[in-house]
Formats: structure tokens, sequence, C-alpha cells
């Protein structure tokens, strides 16, 4: 059987629909994930579909990526810019990760217009909101597929 696709969400995306919605938008995390479970599910992927506040846990699921994962689809939420731990994880990893923002970063603070995952992605969807999801999955089917 393929191997699935982890799509892993870091700290305060579980507040999503409440949390600042002019920013991130009226959608929940499920909302999200039935989105990216509906889009991988027509290009015949698997999703494992997970959130922590705890960068620890972070790092715990991207190494189990590496042995258990096809591809990562990664919203590590302000760990982004400042975890050398989360970036570390998905070099060691060593499988295709595409970095994943609902809001524009670039358009925001100066410190959130760095990201210490992009290192390790290989490529950055942001500024679509939910969307952003899907498109990450498109991104990851075309890549597998090229295989
Ligand atoms: C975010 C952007 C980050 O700067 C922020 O800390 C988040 C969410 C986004 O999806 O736009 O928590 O990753």
């Amino acid at each position: 059987m393929a191997k699935p696709v982890y799509v892993l969400n870091g700290p305060n995306l579980n507040l999503l629909g409440s949390r600042e919605p002019e920013i991130y938008g009226s959608e929940s995390l499920d909302d999200v994930r039935a989105r990216t479970l509906e889009k991988a599910g027509q290009l015949g992927l698997e999703i494992e579909f997970r959130q922590s506040n705890r960068e620890g846990e972070l790092v715990d699921w991207i190494q189990e990526a590496g042995g258990k994962a096809s591809a990562l689809i990664v919203n590590a939420g302000a760990y982004t810019h400042t975890s050398v731990a989360i970036l570390d994880a998905l070099l060691a990893a060593d499988i295709p990760c595409i970095e994943v923002h609902l809001s524009n970063i670039f358009q925001r603070e100066d410190f959130r217009q760095h990201s210490f995952l992009s290192q390790a992605s290989l490529g950055v969807i942001c500024g679509f909101g939910a969307q952003g999801y899907e498109f990450a999955v498109e991104a990851v089917a075309g890549r597998l597929s090229d295989k």
C-alpha cells in the first residue's frame, strides 16, 4: 500500500475559525482537514492529518514521517519563524515537504518573513487561506507522480 502524506499543523491552528478570522479565515481546522482529505481522495492520496501545540511533538511526528510517509505538508505556525529543531527534523526525514501558511506571511510583520522551514521545503504556499492546503496536496501529487 502507498504511504500516506502527513499534514502537520503547529501551535494555535487548533483555534482556526475563531482566531483572528480577518487573517486566518472563518474555517475551522476540521474544515481544513475535510478539504484536504477531499482533494487527496480525488488524487488517490491517503492523508494523516494532525495538529500539536508542542514543538517536540511536531519533531517526533516529522521523524515518524521519515519512515512512514511519502511526503509532508507542514504549517508549523509560529514555529516556522523560530524552530531550528523542526528544520533539522525535516532535513533528516529526507522526504518531499511543502510548507503552507494560510496568511501571506510576506505581507505581515518582519519577524514572520523569515522561515526556517523553507530551507527544507520544495516550495511555500501562502496567502490562499484553507485552499492552500488543497494546492499543497496537488503539488505533492505532482511530485510523487514524477517519480
Ligand atoms: C501561519 C503564519 C504564522 O506566522 C503564524 O504564527 C501562524 C499561522 C499561517 O498559517 O498563516 O500561527 O503559519
